[in-house]
C-alpha cells in the first residue's frame, strides 16, 4: 500500500518566530492522533532554507517530517548562494522539493539540472519530490501530458530502476498553482493515471504501484478529500493554505476513501 505523502511548501513566507508558531499550531491539532495517521500517511513541511534549523528544533519529537523547497546537485564547493545535500541532512531534512514549476520558470531550471538534484537526492537517501506540470498555453493546447510525461521522463533520466519507487512525483499544473483554479480530480486522476501508466510501462507493475503521485495547485481543506480518494492520487503537495495551522491540519487529515 502506497502511503499517502501531505507535503507543505511554505515557499518563501514566514519568519522564524512565525515559522515555530505555524508548527506548534499544526502539531497541536495532529500530535493527538500522530499514532492513527502514521498508519497510512505521511506528513512534511518545506520551509524556506534558512528557516531549516528552527523548524527542526520546533519538530523535535513530532512525526512530521522536514524537507527543503530545493538544493544543489554537489556536495560542497564554489556555488554562491546555494545549500548543499550534506547541509539539509545535518538538520534531518528526509524529503526535497526538485523542478518546482516557481524553479523551472522564474529562475530557469532546466529538466537536466533537475534530473541531477534527483539522482543526488537519492544518492543522499532523501525523498525527491519530483515536480512536473503543463503551463495555462500548453494546457489550452492539448500539450499537457506531452509536456508533464516528457519532464517526467528527463527527470528520471539515468535513475536506477530500483530506485524510482523511492522518488515522489507531484503533478502540479502550472495554472492551478496560487491561482484557486484546482484541476478538478477527474483531470488530475487522468494525467496521475498516464504518469503512472508510463511508469509501468518502462519500470514495471511493482515499481509503477510503489511510486507515489501527488497532486499540487490550488488545494484547500475543502477540496482535498475529492482529489486524494482518487486512486491514483496518492497525496498533496500545498502552497497557500499550508500557511495556516487550521487548514493544513485540516489537509492532514484528509479522507482518502
Ligand atoms: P498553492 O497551493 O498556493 O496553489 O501552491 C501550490 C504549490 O506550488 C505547491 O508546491
Amino acid at each position: 500500500m502506497r502511503k499517502t505523502l501531505i507535503a507543505a511548501n511554505w515557499k518563501m513566507h514566514l519568519l522564524p518566530v512565525g515559522a515555530r508558531a505555524l508548527v506548534a499550531g499544526i502539531r497541536e491539532a495532529i500530535d493527538p492522533v500522530a499514532a492513527t495517521l502514521a498508519k497510512d500517511r505521511e506528513v512534511m513541511v518545506a520551509p524556506p532554507a534558512i528557516l531549516i534549523p528552527a523548524v527542526a528544533q520546533a519538530l523535535a519529537g513530532s512525526s512530521m517530517l522536514l524537507g527543503a523547497q530545493n538544493m544543489h546537485y554537489e556536495d560542497k564547493g564554489a556555488f554562491t548562494g546555494e545549500v548543499a545535500p550534506p547541509m539539509l541532512q545535518a538538520y534531518g531534512v528526509t524529503h526535497v522539493i526538485v523542478g518546482h514549476s516557481e524553479r523551472r520558470h522564474i529562475f530557469h531550471e532546466t529538466d537536466e539540472l533537475i534530473n541531477k538534484k534527483v539522482i543526488a537526492a537519492l544518492q543522499h537517501r532523501m525523498t525527491p519530490i519530483l515536480c512536473v506540470g503543463e503551463t495555462q498555453d500548453e494546457h489550452d493546447g492539448g500539450r499537457a501530458l506531452d509536456v508533464v510525461l516528457r519532464q517526467l521522463q528527463r527527470g528520471l533520466e539515468n535513475v536506477g530502476d530500483e530506485h524510482v519507487p523511492s522518488v515522489a512525483i507531484a503533478y502540479e499544473p502550472v495554472w492551478a498553482i496560487g491561482t484557486g483554479r484546482t484541476a478538478t480530480p477527474e483531470q488530475a486522476e487522468s494525467i496521475h493515471g498516464a504518469i503512472r501508466g508510463a511508469i509501468l510501462e518502462r519500470y514495471g507493475r511493482g515499481r509503477a504501484d510503489a511510486v507515489r503521485i501527488i497532486y499540487g495547485g490550488s488545494v484547500n481543506d475543502e477540496n482535498v478529500d475529492s482529489l486524494v480518494s482518487k486512486p491514483d492520487i496518492d497525496g498533496a503537495l500545498v502552497g497557500g493554505a499550508s500557511l495556516k495551522a487550521d487548514s493544513f491540519a485540516r489537509i492532514v487529515r484528509a479522507r482518502t476513501c
